[in-house]
Formats: structure tokens, C-alpha cells, sequence
């Protein structure tokens, strides 16, 4: 059967300044611009395959094994239908290249972390199928052009693109089109960036980001300064510290940034609450791992959820790990070359905060900043000759 097919893998991204707000609902355009660190694939990917054959009859998605209504979903036809268009735009100017704008869609998606450990997947799910259908269609579009598209599908993918420190900057322009994601530097700039994710709770969030983000904005009288003040100040701040390596401004305006974060969150009627107990404990730890080794080593970060991540540089990985391992020794993560590492807390370290963390955390990832999406080979791919999944 005449079948065509790519596979692509894209990666996570956690914000170091946060995404949180819409101007406009249907084209996922933000109140600020926003920035992240990609995170590696060896540890955190989507892996997406996307099919076409004129022998299909409809679009199809499949999801971690469950098939999905793609038609039902606003937010997966936008991307779709702005692919098929670029797609269509070139069988015109080429009329040799096969008709692949014409025929059906078969997508085969999967994660390679548990959906349950409560990440956010969407960012790298809505990448890779981006990333999939543009090298299905052989499109000449840059990954920023593409960022444009996959904003769409969820904003945060816009930023799963691109490997290294990736900034999305709002735009201005009522139709998006200045609304990209851009690459502030590469993975080889600052390859010494590591993230410890520590997993709270593998509940689903109380309030999707969408709807929180929705009620922020219509409510929060805090949220209008830290778009129209706030943001544009510390991205500015942020993209220095990124280009100088500044490890004490990265971590001191991702904190602050996160904290800030969960204020408007708290701001908005009725308030919402993504932090619980467990994840002030991990607060507490980094602001106590810090005071006690007299510099900032650590920073942590929280997106619309309990769990806390971790940055650090591996000049510190000792001193982070060691601290970690005092209360999480026990728990699934640890990598075998993290096996000699001796449980350790820097000198007049507090450590009341212990308990609540080693009780709250049930899993660890250890991972670090990483590249762009990755071209698959075809027999790695999800989908069979039959053109369903394997
Ligand atoms: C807190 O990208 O999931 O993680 O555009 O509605 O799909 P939608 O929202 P989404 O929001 C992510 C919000 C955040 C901060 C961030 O990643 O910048």
C-alpha cells in the first residue's frame, strides 16, 4: 500500500519564566513572553510517528496506546490544518511532489515517562506531532515557523522545538504571527545545566492550566503587573544570565519567577492552589541548601502542579545530590553511577525540613538540558505497513 512516513522524538521543557495567561484563547496568544530549558530526551520524550496514505479514511491519533477523536479537538485540527496548507502550498509550486496534502492523517504518539508521574506532556506531545507531520511533508519551514504552529496546539510546545534555553516571545500582531518561540542559546553554550525532577503526586491537577490561566486573567489584580512590569523586566534579566552563565541570577529569577507564578494563582477568585505541603517542604530544602553552603547552588521551579524541579550546574552536583540522597535515598531514579555518591548535607544545614520531603516525594528523575527533537528512523517508527500502530 502506498504509504509515507516520519518519526520524530521532541523534548520537555520546564519554564524558567512562566507562561501564564492568554490574550487570545483560539490562537494561544500570551499576556508575557515566557522561557524554558529544554530538558534531555535520554530521559523525557514524546516519540511521534505521523502516517499518510490515500487509502485513509479519516484522521486518526493514537496517545500512550488509546486512540483520541482528532476532530473534536480544536486545538489538534489547528495544527493539522495549518501543516496540510503549507504542505499544499508546496505540491503547488512543485506539481512532481506527491499529493500528500490530500490524504488522510494516521499519528501514533508516545511518552517514555509514566503519564502518571504528572508531568506536563502536552508541550512535548504537541512538538513531536509538529515536528512529525513538517518532516512528513518535507516542509521548508524553520522550527521557529513551526513554533508558530504548535503554539497552537498547546503554548508551552512552541518551546519543545528547540534544544538549549528557548524564549517565546508574545508578540504583538492580533493574528500570532510574531507570536514564536526563538533559541536564546544552544544546549553546547551552557551544557553544564542538570535538572532533579522530584515527582509529588501522580494525582491529575486540580485545575487544568488552560482554565486556571483563563481565571487568572479575568480576576487577578496582581497578574496585569507581573505581564505589563513584571516579565518584561526579568526576561531581559534572564537572557543575560543565560548568555554570562550566571548560575546566581538564573536560579535567583527562576525562583522568584515560580513563586510569583503561584502568587496570581493565589490572587485568582476563587484561588488556586497547585502547591501542597510536600511541595513547600522541597521550597524550604533549596532555600535551606543554599543559606547553608553560603552561595546559590540550587533552584527550584513549579509549573500548574505539586512536583518541583531542580536546577543546578554540575560543579554542584555533589553538593545537590548529596543533600538529596539524605532524604530520597530510597526511592526510584538514582542512576548506577549516583551509587557511591555518600549522603551528605553541607555544614549547619537545618534539617527539619527532611521528613516532609522524604515523605512526600515517590519518585526522582535526574536529567539535564538537552537538544533539539531528534529525527527517528522508519523501523523505530509506531506505525506498521498496515498504517496502524505496531
Ligand atoms: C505553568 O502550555 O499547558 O507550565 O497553552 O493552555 O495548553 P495551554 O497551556 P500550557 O501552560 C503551561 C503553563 C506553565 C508555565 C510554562 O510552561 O511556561
Amino acid at each position: 500500500m502506498e504509504l509515507y512516513q516520519a518519526t520524530t522524538t521532541a523534548p520537555v521543557n520546564i519554564a524558567v519564566i512562566k507562561y501564564w495567561g492568554k490574550r487570545d484563547a483560539k490562537l494561544n496568544l500570551p499576556t508575557n513572553s515566557s522561557l524554558s530549558v529544554t530538558l534531555s530526551q535520554d530521559d523525557l520524550r514524546a516519540l511521534t510517528t505521523a502516517s499518510c496514505s490515500p487509502t485513509f479514511t479519516e484522521d486518526r491519533l493514537w496517545l500512550n496506546g488509546v486512540e483520541e477523536s482528532v476532530a473534536t479537538s480544536s486545538r489538534l485540527t489547528a495544527c493539522i490544518d495549518n501543516l496540510r496548507q503549507l504542505r499544499a502550498e508546496l505540491e503547488q509550486e512543485n506539481p512532481s511532489a506527491p499529493r500528500l496534502s490530500t490524504f488522510k492523517l494516521h499519528i501514533c504518539s508516545e511518552n517514555n515517562f509514566p503519564t502518571a508521574a504528572g508531568l506536563a506532556s502536552s508541550a512535548a506531545g504537541f512538538a513531536a506531532l509538529v515536528r512529525a507531520i513538517a518532516d512528513l511533508y518535507q516542509l521548508p519551514q524553520s522550527a521557529k515557523d513551526l513554533s508558530r504552529i504548535a503554539r497552537q496546539g498547546s503554548g508551552s510546545a512552541c518551546r519543545s522545538l528547540m534544544g538549549g534555553y528557548v524564549s517565546w516571545e508574545m508578540g504583538e500582531a492580533d493574528d500570532g504571527n510574531d507570536s514564536l518561540a526563538e533559541q536564546v542559546a544552544p544546549q553546547s553554550h551552557w551544557p553544564e545545566m542538570r535538572a532533579a525532577v522530584l515527582v509529588v503526586s501522580a494525582e491529575r491537577k486540580t485545575v487544568p492550566s488552560t482554565a486556571g490561566m483563563q481565571a487568572t486573567v479575568a480576576t487577578s489584580a496582581l497578574f496585569r503587573h507581573r505581564a505589563d512590569v513584571v516579565v518584561p523586566e526579568r526576561m531581559s534579566a534572564m537572557k543575560r544570565a543565560i548568555k554570562e552563565k550566571d548560575f546566581e541570577a538564573f536560579a535567583d529569577l527562576t525562583m522568584k519567577d515560580s513563586n510569583q507564578f503561584h502568587a496570581v494563582c493565589l490572587d485568582t477568585s476563587p484561588p488556586i492552589f497547585y502547591l501542597n505541603d510536600t511541595s513547600r517542604a522541597c521550597i524550604r530544602f533549596v532555600e535551606e541548601l543554599n543559606r547553608s553552603a553560603g552561595k546559590v547552588i540550587a533552584a527550584y521551579t513549579y509549573d500548574a502542579g505539586p512536583n518541583c524541579v531542580i536546577y543546578y550546574t554540575v560543579e554542584n552536583e555533589e553538593i545537590v545530590l548529596g543533600a538529596l540522597k539524605k532524604c530520597l535515598a530510597n526511592i526510584d531514579g538514582w542512576r548506577e553511577r549516583d551509587a557511591a555518591l555518600a549522603a551528605s548535607l553541607p555544614e549547619g544545614f537545618d534539617s527539619r525540613t527532611l521528613d516532609a520531603v522524604s515523605q512526600g516525594i515517590t519518585r526522582l528523575i535526574l536529567t539535564q538540558v538537552g537538544g533539539d527533537p531528534v529525527s527517528i528512523a522508519q523501523d523505530k517508527g509506531l506505525i506498521g505497513q498496515d498504517g496502524l500502530p505496531k
